[in-house]
């Protein structure tokens, strides 16, 4: 799978190479409602993932769907503006599709974001969560299928899948910023059901502070092509025990919307110094 995976990637990393007109060192993922980051940076070229051979495309509302290569505060990024969700059915080569390009067009740092339930007591609602860690809990995983080991290892290293260097620059960027932000360890789902109280429950006690649709997929590919992760989680609803809201997917993007001048602050910040 993998090999067929990287060999379409070629077609894309091709066509993109030839358009280019920076090399990025940075990929940013955009995740639910966060797309307004794009009205923060420089735009120097974002073309339709219709546009681009071998490219998915991207079904669900609030998600766009172009690949943008810009600045962010002076630094070359490459931005995912519209990503693949396990739950629309995509399989796991698609939804880390643009990991495999990103690779391959040498960027070496991996941005992630994405909105996620809290059920840590003390999150709110709109907080910002660094992601320490991760829990599979996808059921699959990308790197199932025969492994080509000119493209990352058969059994990958997952001891610090996000950069510890990364999340000090956070911390201290969010401390000189005053922004508020929370650490704790990202469950990734599949979806497309939001929580159960008892689900909720049950991967609070496994040692997760959030739970989510996205991300686990992404970072391991990140981690297996040799990029360094880092991500972020806007913490839209509650499943705290006790006080779980019934999140609408309307109500996740609103919640998203309000934290995103904190989230791009803070991406913004860091930009210069990774
Ligand atoms: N669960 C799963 N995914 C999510 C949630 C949630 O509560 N909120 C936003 N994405």
């Amino acid at each position: 799978m993998l090999k067929e995976q990287y060999e379409k990637s070629l077609k894309t990393i091709d066509f993109l190479k030839n358009r280019m007109t920076i090399q990025p060192k940075v990929a940013i993922v955009l995740g639910s409602g966060l797309g307004g980051l794009t009205k923060c940076m420089e735009i120097l070229d974002e073309i339709p993932y219709t546009e681009i051979p071998n490219f998915p495309v991207s079904t669900v509302k609030g998600h766009k769907g172009t690949l943008i290569f810009g600045r962010i505060n002076q630094v070359d990024v490459v931005v995912l503006n519209g990503r693949f969700h396990y739950y629309e059915g995509y399989p796991m080569d698609i939804v880390t599709y643009p990991e495999m390009v990103f690779a391959g067009l040498g960027v070496k740092i991996l941005i992630l974001s994405n909105a996620a339930g809290g059920m840590n007591p003390t999150f709110q609602v709109g907080d910002i969560m660094l992601i320490r860690d991760h829990i599979n809990f996808f059921g699959t995983n990308p790197l199932i299928g025969p492994n080509d080991d000119n493209l990352g290892p058969r059994f990958p290293n997952m001891s610090e899948v996000y950069s510890a260097r990364l999340r000090k620059l956070a911390r201290q960027k969010a401390r000189e910023n005053n922004i508020h932000l929370q650490e704790g360890v990202y469950l990734g789902v599949t979806g497309p059901c939001f929580e159960t109280p008892s689900e909720y429950k049950a991967y609070f006690l496994l040692g997760a502070d959030a739970v989510g649709m996205s991300t686990v997929p992404e970072a391991i590919v990140g981690v297996y092509r040799g990029m360094e992760v880092f991500a972020l989680s806007v913490i839209t609803d509650l499943g705290v025990v006790g006080q779980v809201m019934e999140a609408t997917h309307e109500e996740v993007l609103q919640a998203a919307n309000s934290a995103e001048p904190k989230m791009i602050q803070l991406i913004s910040e860091m930009m210069p110094e990774l």
